[in-house]
């Protein structure tokens, strides 16, 4: 599970999705004023990741023809999206990237980077169901590490997915996240999601798709 290649969004992207990712090395970034308004109370490091974001969300808004609007914030933190779109964005440290889609051809998307470190052992138990923990506990320490933050951002990816269509579970525990060799099937009350991964170096970046038929 060691990426080759430079970019990790484009092994994610299926028919109908358009995406941008960047890698943050302190380039200058800018979003409109509207959307900056949204988070000039926050601290710098907000301010920042959230203008990477918008960024690419804009530049994926672009390859689809919609890019002429405001990309505003609902009060559940899910972006609110030009008419006719919908999408998920992703930060993490060093990284951004945004997916977004036309809403005839998807109902939702999830997206997610994360660092491999976070997920601990500790955190298990709110995380991963019985499957999943045994699953993990099989494996070497190394490995252990790299699939606990696939797994866990394929969660978090579907949560993204189902809450603004007020599907989303009440715990991560509740979605069960099965791996294949770079995709996953996720299951929950609020049915079955697909999605796939990508790795590069430390990096973990998961999508998850909901078709619209
Ligand atoms: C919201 C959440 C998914 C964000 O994920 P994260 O890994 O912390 O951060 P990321 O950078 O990957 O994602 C942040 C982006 O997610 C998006 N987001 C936030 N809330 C969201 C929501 N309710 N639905 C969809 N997208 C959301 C936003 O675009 C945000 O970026 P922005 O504020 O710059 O626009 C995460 O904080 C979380 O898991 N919250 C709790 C969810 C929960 O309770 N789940 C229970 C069971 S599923």
């Amino acid at each position: 599970m060691t990426g080759e290649g430079q970019s990790l969004l484009a092994r994610l992207l299926m028919p109908g999705v358009a995406g941008h990712e960047m890698d943050d090395v302190g380039q200058p970034v800018s979003i409109a004023t509207e959307e900056a308004a949204l988070v000039s109370a926050a601290g710098e490091k907000r301010r920042r990741d959230f203008t990477l974001g918008r960024w690419c969300a804009h530049a994926a808004l672009a390859q689809l023809g919609g890019d002429d609007g405001v990309i505003g914030l609902s009060k559940s933190g899910a972006p609110l999206w030009p008419d006719g779109f919908c999408g998920s964005i992703t930060h993490t440290a060093g990284y951004a990237a945004a997916m977004v889609a036309r809403c005839a051809d998807f109902l939702g998307l999830g997206v997610d980077a994360e660092r491999v470190g976070g997920v601990t052992q500790k955190l298990w138990p709110r995380l991963f169901d019985a499957d999943e923990t045994a699953l993990l506990a099989a494996l070497s320490p190394d490995l252990q590490m790299r699939v606990a933050t696939i797994l866990f951002s394929a969660k978090e990816a579907c949560f993204k997915a189902w809450s603004p269509l007020g599907a989303a579970p009440q715990s991560f525990r509740d979605i069960h996240v099965a791996l294949r060799d770079d995709g996953f099937d996720a299951i929950s009350a609020a049915g079955l999601l697909t999605g796939r991964f990508a790795v590069r170096d430390d990096l973990v970046l998961t999508a998850a798709s909901i078709p619209a038929r």
